[in-house]
């Protein structure tokens, strides 16, 4: 008896071809259809599922409801030599985060250093896209971003800052490099949403269900739930986790000028416009060091060479796990996708008459 395959192989060219004419078909322009699939198809790559073809519907509404403008280009209201104050118009994140970042990269190769903050913007994605674009240049860069309140601050009960993720990407040799890129809740919402498309618990430590109590259901999670921070509870030094989500939003929310904390719209069925902040950072290291990325691999060896508590766990750095997952991807030929983001797809496709993806069944 054959069985229903769970698993599915698309080419990232396909993925970023079906991105783009599910964006082109709700009447946004084909480019900034393009920033987001290059954002979408990085982050499903690097195996970050929470933010690639899980966030397409997202998105797709927004623009169809006039939440976020698809066709809205960033403009610049404010600069000097080595910063940027940019107005996103409420367009797409990932056309204001791609703008912002090589706004800083050549602010920096110029000056050494350059920061960008960016208004009035949308969900911009993977944090680390951004960071990425500047070691790519040979450059360190951090970017950040608010987001509605999903997560409950120490001895709080209430929902009030958001996953508030940080990416810190610094540039070692040969193409390698140190990426940090992390919600400071104990995970992105998306993992939770992955989840419960694939009907299986999240660890205890992820979430509290609406009472305050630890659940590994996602259905408790979505019924007025809250993330702990990035530690969990205080016991465990969550407090660190929850101040780190402030300090995106004094960077993010109130550096901006737009809403921060739990001004910011509610994640799910607020139909206002997200208004959210970001922020971009670009440093040259060679105005301190001409052998920073000599140094970086240095470090970075060290530590992967560490001998494992368990052998076959080796230690790694940042950004290795996402690296692996990203030869697994070229070695297949094929992002792997569940079968139920397969089959949420192919509602997408036949909603706005789009080709579904196509694909191979992958035995495992
Ligand atoms: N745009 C938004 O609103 C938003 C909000 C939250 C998160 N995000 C994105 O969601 C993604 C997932 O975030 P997350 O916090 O769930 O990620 P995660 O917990 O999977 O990984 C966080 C970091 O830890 C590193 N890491 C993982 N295992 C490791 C190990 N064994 N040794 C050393 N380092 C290791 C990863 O390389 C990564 O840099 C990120 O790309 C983030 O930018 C976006």
């Amino acid at each position: 008896m054959s069985r229903t395959p769970i698993q599915f192989l698309v080419a990232p060219k396909e993925v970023k071809r079906f991105i783009i004419e599910c964006m082109v078909a709700i009447g946004t322009e084909a480019k900034h259809g393009a920033a987001l699939a290059d954002t979408l198809v990085a982050a499903d790559g690097r195996g970050h599922y929470s933010h690639g073809l899980n966030r397409l519907e997202m998105y797709i509404k927004e623009v169809k409801t006039k939440a976020c403008d698809g066709n809205a280009t960033p403009t610049i209201v404010k600069e000097t030599p080595s910063t940027a104050f940019v107005d996103a118009r409420n367009g797409l994140g990932s056309v204001a985060g791609i703008f912002c970042m090589q706004l800083a990269i050549e602010k920096a190769k110029n000056t050494g250093i350059a920061w960008v903050t960016c208004a009035h913007s949308n969900h911009y994605g993977i944090a680390g896209f951004y960071s990425q674009m500047a070691t790519r240049s040979g450059l360190v860069g951090m970017s950040m971003t608010n987001t509605s309140p999903l997560m409950m601050p120490t001895r709080g009960k209430k929902e009030v800052l958001g996953t508030n993720p940080i990416a810190f990407g610094a540039p070692g040799m040969d193409g390698d490099d140190f990426m940090l890129d992390m919600a400071t809740t104990a995970v992105a919402v998306g993992k939770v949403e992955v989840n419960h498309r694939k009907q299986i618990p999240i660890p205890t430590g992820w979430a509290v269900d609406k009472d305050g109590k630890d659940t590994n259901s996602t259905s408790e999670y979505n019924d007025g739930g809250k993330l702990l921070p990035l530690g969990g509870r205080e016991e465990t030094s969550g407090y660190k986790g929850y101040g780190l989500a402030t300090m995106v939003d004094v960077l993010c929310g109130v550096m901006s000028g737009g809403p921060y904390g739990e001004r910011i719209r509610k994640w799910t069925g607020d139909p206002s416009e997200a208004d959210l902040g970001h922020m971009f950072m670009a440093l040259d290291p060679s105005v301190f060091i001409n052998d920073f990325p000599t140094r970086m691999s240095g470090l970075m060896s060290d530590l992967r060479n560490q001998q494992p508590a368990e052998s076959d766990k080796p230690v790694l750095v940042a950004g290795d796990p996402e690296r692996m997952q990203e030869k697994l991807v070229e070695q297949d030929g094929g992002i792997t996708y569940h079968v139920s983001i397969i089959n949420a797809m192919d509602q997408v496709a036949d909603s706005l008459s789009v080709q579904k993806m196509e694909r191979t069944s992958k035995h495992s």
